[in-house]
C-alpha cells in the first residue's frame, strides 16, 4: 500500500493522467435501429441440446462507412445469444476458426470444473472444444465470454462475448415479460474506443493498462446509438456490463424509476423499485420498465458519486472516467396500446443454506503495485501477495460446503471480484447491502479500503485437478495477474 500522494506522484510520472480534466457531456442522436443478438437455442433430443459453436472473426460496419475487423460467436461480432432451460444437458461443439488461441467460459454456471472454459480449457487455432453439463441453477441471465490466459481484455474487446439466458418453471409462472426481441432484451452494454480507419483501439495508453481500458464510445449489442422501438407496455430488459473495465451508473433521464427483478444469479425475492443502478463489469441485472405513458426515455450513465471528497482521490474518480455522461440507447414507446400495467411484487425464494455450518474462512487480499520501476512485472497485479499462477492451486475447498470468503481490497480503485462456479450471498459491507446486491451474485465490486464479505455454499462437483478461477472482473488486471485458482474436492 502506498500514500495517496505517492500514487499521484506516481500517477503524474508515468504520464497516465488524462490529457483533458473536462467534462464533455455526450449527446448522441439516436439514429440506428436496435440490434437484438440472434437468438440460437440448440437442437432438442429430449433432455438434450446441442450447440453447435464457431469462434470466428469478422468484418463489421460499426461506424457508418468503415470496417471494423472484430471477433464473434456464430456472427461476424459478438455472440449470438444462448437459450437453454434448468435441468437440459447441454453439449456445446465449440470450433475455433481464428489462428490463435482462446477459449469460451460460461460466466455465472455452476459446472464441473473441466467444462468451465477457462484458461486450462484452450483451444487451439482451427481446433474443437466439447463441452457438456447439466443446468442445475435457477432461471438467470448469465453470459459467455473468452477466458484465454494474458488475453481475455483483447479478445472480449473484440466481440468474443454473448449473453446466456436460463429459463425455470418457476420463473415461467410468474409471467414476467418473456418473448425475446419483443418485450424481453437482451442490453450488452460496452465501450470502445476507434481509431480513424475503423479498427478498434486496445491499450494504448499506460493508464489503460493500470485502470483498465475504457473507450468512448458506447455500444449496445454492438451498437452505436440505438433507438428501439416498442409496443407493450411492460419491458423487460436483461442488462449486462461486457465492459472491459467501466462501472456504470444507469438511469433513465427523466428519472423515472423502474423495478429491478434480478442480479447476477437470477430472480430477486421481490421485486425493488429504483431509479438508478450501478452495474460493474460482467454484473447483470435485470429490470421491468413501464413505459405506458407512450414517451421516449433514454438510459444514461450519470456520473458517479463523488465518493471520495478529497481532490486527490476525485481525481482517481477522473482517471476511471466516472465524470463521464452518456447516453447509452433510446427507447420509443410511442406505439404502445396496452394499457396501465401491474407489477409482480414478490418473485421467488431464496433457499440460504442456513442448515449446513459455514466449514471455512478465507481472507483475499486484493493488490496492484503503483512502482514504476516495477512497472509491467509479472507480479503488478496480485491476490494475496501472489499473481496468477497455471501451475499454482491457491486453495482447495470441500464439495457441498459453505465458506465465508473475505475479499479485502488494498487498493486505490474498486474491483469487481468474481468466482467461478457458484452463486454466492454478500452478507456484509461497507453501509447497508441494497437493490440487486440482495440476490444471488458471482460478480461483487469492492471498493478501496473494504473488506466485502461473501457466503458462499460449493456445487458437489469435484475434481482434484482441474481448478476454477477467481479474479478481478476489470479484464487488463485480470491479464496482468489479479486471478488465483481454486479446485473442489
Ligand atoms: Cu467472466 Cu472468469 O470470468
Ligand atoms: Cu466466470
Ligand atoms: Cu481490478
Amino acid at each position: 500500500m502506498i500514500s495517496r500522494r505517492r500514487l499521484l506522484q506516481t500517477a503524474l510520472l508515468v504520464g497516465m493522467l488524462p490529457v483533458s480534466m473536462v467534462h464533455a457531456a455526450v449527446r448522441p442522436r439516436f439514429y440506428n435501429p436496435f440490434k437484438v443478438p440472434p437468438l440460437e437455442v440448440g437442437r432438442r433430443e429430449g433432455k438434450h441440446l446441442y450447440f453447435d459453436l464457431q469462434i470466428q472473426s469478422g468484418l463489421s460496419e460499426i461506424i457508418p462507412g468503415l470496417q471494423t475487423v472484430t471477433l464473434g460467436i456464430n456472427q461476424p461480432f459478438l455472440g449470438v445469444t444462448l437459450r437453454a432451460n434448468r435441468d437440459d444437458h447441454v453439449h456445446f461443439k465449440v470450433v475455433n476458426q481464428l489462428s490463435k488461441e482462446t477459449t469460451l467460459h460460461w460466466h455465472g454456471m455452476k459446472l464441473p470444473a473441466k467444462e468451465d472454459g477457462g484458461p486450462h480449457q484452450s483451444i487451439a487455432p482451427l481446433g474443437q472444444w466439447e463441452s457438456d453439463y447439466k443446468i442445475d441453477q435457477p432461471a438467470a441471465t448469465l453470459w459467455y465470454h473468452s477466458h484465454q490466459l494474458h488475453q481475455t481484455g483483447a479478445q472480449v474487446y473484440h466481440g468474443l462475448a454473448g449473453m446466456f439466458i436460463i429459463d425455470d418453471e418457476e420463473s415461467q409462472n410468474l409471467n414476467l415479460p418473456s418473448t425475446y426481441g419483443v418485450d424481453d432484451f437482451p442490453v450488452i452494454i460496452q465501450d470502445r474506443d476507434f481509431n480513424a480507419d475503423g479498427s478498434l483501439q486496445y491499450l494504448t495508453t499506460m493508464r489503460d493498462r493500470m485502470m483498465g481500458k475504457r473507450g468512448d464510445t458506447l455500444l449496445v449489442n454492438g451498437v452505436i446509438n440505438p433507438l428501439l422501438k416498442v409496443e407493450t407496455a411492460l419491458i423487460r430488459f436483461r442488462l449486462l456490463n461486457g465492459s472491459n473495465a467501466r462501472t456504470y451508473q444507469l438511469e433513465f433521464n427523466d428519472q423515472r424509476s423502474f423495478s429491478v427483478i434480478g442480479s447476477d444469479g437470477g430472480l430477486l425475492e421481490q421485486a425493488i423499485e429504483v431509479r438508478s443502478i450501478r452495474l460493474a463489469p460482467a454484473e447483470r441485472v435485470e429490470i421491468l420498465v413501464d413505459l405506458s405513458d407512450g414517451t421516449m426515455p433514454v438510459l444514461r450513465q450519470r456520473p458517479h458519486d463523488l465518493r471520495f471528497p478529497q481532490r486527490e482521490m476525485s481525481m482517481m474518480n477522473r482517471m476511471m472516467g466516472e465524470e463521464q455522461e452518456f447516453d447509452i440507447f433510446q427507447i420509443d414507446a410511442r406505439k404502445v396500446v396496452n394499457g396501465p400495467v401491474t407489477l409482480p411484487s414478490q418473485l421467488v425464494s431464496h433457499s440460504m443454506y442456513r442448515d449446513i455450518p459455514i466449514q471455512a474462512e478465507r481472507s483475499f487480499s486484493l493488490q496492484m503495485m503503483m512502482n514504476p520501476a516495477r512497472f509491467m512485472t509479472q507480479d503488478q497485479f496480485s491476490i494475496n501477495g501472489k499473481a496468477m499462477d497455471m501451475n499454482r492451486i491457491d486453495e482447495v475447498v470441500k464439495a457441498g460446503s459453505v465458506e465465508v470468503w473475505k475479499i479485502k481490497n488494498l487498493t486505490m480503485m474498486p474491483h469487481p471480484f468474481h468466482i467461478h462456479n457458484v452463486q454466492f450471498k454478500i452478507i456484509k459491507r461497507r453501509g447497508r447491502i441494497k437493490s440487486h446486491e440482495l440476490g444471488f451474485k458471482d460478480t461483487v465490486l469492492v471498493h478501496p479500503n473494504e473488506t466485502v464479505h461473501l457466503m458462499i455454499h460449493f456445487p458437489e462437483y469435484r475434481d482434484a485437478v482441474n481448478p476454477y478461477m477467481y479474479h478481478c472482473h476489470i479484464l487488463e488486471h485480470e491479464d496482468q495477474g489479479m486471478m488465483g485458482q481454486f479446485v473442489v474436492t
